[in-house]
């Protein structure tokens, strides 16, 4: 098989966007929009895989990590000096290169598969990933031959008006024959309106060489929607949720509203799954078969196991067992843990404490920095008092163990197994096992002190 080598141009500023953040790390379904490129990039079979970074080069190569190479360019003189950066590692290697842009997040692996498939079948030096656009404006044109056979790209900003009214547009996704591609870049030359070096051409220089120059025109105009500014951004948010909707609901889950439901391109739903609207799934969130998520709730890089129900709530980064129940507004804070069939009800917050199966804090408490046993009662408003200004100290709450309403807990402190704390109680030693402790001021009643306060007459 042929070598296959990928480039993704990564490297302008994005000044279009009018933002602090770096055109490529914008989110679109809260996945940065080169990181969607890179891995759809990496469903492909590749040698190598080439990030030219510039603006921001620190920070795409954080959130790209080892999944790339990195080249530099230092000044961004236009998309056919940026894959010239890559020349060292790429020039004399015999194979197929992968030319990406960075904005490009709908881009999928199949296309991507489809398009080398082209270029290999049609024995082609270079191969343009087109596409037809409604509305081409912004995009480079697409300029054939008589035979019907591709000729140039011509940008929009150096385009006559006849050629704007092309609607076949360069989606800026490309297969080369890889020592081709650098040996025409020697000759690409920044003589337009705009004074880049531009990649597309590449394509005349080639043509003018008789090379076969071939284009894939991808059906779904939406797959190349480059982001170049904010509009183009909410516009690639709503294709994609779209996308990620219907490839759920298509796998069973019921989505009641999609346009409502928010969920990210790595989240795994199982089926018989519910969702309800205002949902926000992040990150690499599972949800197994049978739960009830929302509606409003938010839930980041957690695991939610079978039938459980999490209405109105948040939840990040922790382990929820099966038939929990969460909600409404529960607040489930990272590394927290909960075993099957625990109930965490409203107003409760929970942050890195683990609870054991059937625990309940059914409502309106804080449990921080606490180990949960199992079948224990957490009553209304008990507090884990955990921080003293400088340290967190931790709870244990043995099993079975029952807590009565309003109660505070000191920590350091431990709670025993089966043991009671009544209610009201400021606990600050440890409780034995199945022992009550009460820690509050006994009760004084006085009799006939009302009556006798009454008719005390006013002046
Ligand atoms: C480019 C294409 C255009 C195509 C469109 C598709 C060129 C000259 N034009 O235009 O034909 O229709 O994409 O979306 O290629 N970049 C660098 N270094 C640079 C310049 C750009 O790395 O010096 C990167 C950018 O970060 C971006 C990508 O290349 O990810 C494309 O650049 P952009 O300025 O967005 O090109 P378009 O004007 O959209
Ligand atoms: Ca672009």
């Amino acid at each position: 098989m042929t070598n296959r080598y990928a480039v993704v141009l990564a490297a302008g500023q994005g000044t279009r966007m009018k933002s602090k953040l770096y055109k490529v790390l914008h989110p679109v379904c809260g996945k940065p929009m080169v990181q969607h490129v890179v891995d759809q990039l990496n469903t492909l079979e590749l040698n190598e895989l080439i990030t030219v970074v510039g603006f921001g080069a620190e920070k795409v190569q954080d959130q790209l990590g080892d999944a790339s190479h990195y080249v530099v360019q230092e000044e961004q003189l236009g998309t056919g000096h940026a894959v010239l950066q890559a020349e060292d590692i790429l020039a004399d290697k015999e194979g197929t290169t992968v030319v990406v842009c960075g904005d490009t997040p709908l881009l999928t692996g199949e296309t991507l598969q489809k398009l080398l498939d082209h270029h290999d079948s049609e024995q082609a030096k270079a191969t343009i990933l087109t596409a037809h656009a409604d509305d081409p404006n912004g995009y480079g044109r697409v300029i054939r031959g008589g035979n019907g056979q591709v000729e140039r790209i011509v940008e929009q900003k150096d385009a006559s008006d006849e050629e704007q009214a092309i609607q076949e547009i360069n989606t800026g996704t490309y297969c080369f024959d890889n020592q081709a591609l650098f040996q025409a870049l020697q000759n690409v030359s920044n003589d337009n309106v705009q004074g880049e070096y531009y990649l597309p051409d590449v394509v005349e220089i080639l043509k003018n060489e008789s090379e076969t120059i071939s284009a894939y025109q991808t059906p779904d105009f939406s797959e190349s929607l480059g982001v170049n500014d904010r509009v183009a951004l909410s516009k690639a948010e709503t294709l994609m949720k779209e996308r990620i909707n219907e490839r759920h609901m298509r796998a069973g889950v019921t989505i009641q509203d999609p346009t409502n439901t928010y969920i990210g391109p790595d989240v795994k739903i199982g089926q018989d799954v519910s969702v309800y609207p205002g949902t926000v799934l992040e990150g690499e969130t599972v949800i197994e078969e049978d739960a009830v998520i929302g509606p409003h709730s938010t839930i980041k890089d957690c695991f939610v196991g079978k039938a459980s129900v999490v209405k109105q709530s948040v939840a990040t980064n922790s382990r929820i067992g099966e038939r929990v129940q969460i909600g409404p507004f529960a607040h489930i804070r990272p590394e927290s843990s909960l075993g099957d069939d625990v109930k965490v009800g409203n107003f409760v917050e929970v942050k890195k404490a683990s609870f054991g199966d059937g625990s309940k804090a059914s409502h309106l408490s804080y449990i921080g920095d606490a180990e949960v046993g199992s079948g224990v009662n957490i009553g209304c408003g008990t507090i884990t008092v955990n921080y003293d200004g400088h340290n967190k100290f931790l709870t244990s709450i043995e099993d079975d163990a029952f807590i009565g309403c309003n109660s505070n807990l000191i920590a350091p402190v431990t709670v025993g197994k089966g043991a009671y704390v009544a209610a009201g109680s400021t606990i600050n030693k440890d409780v034995p096992a199945e022992a009550l402790s009460i820690a509050r001021s006994r009760q004084t009643n006085k009799e006939g002190y009302a009556t006798k306060f009454k008719s005390i007459k006013k002046d």
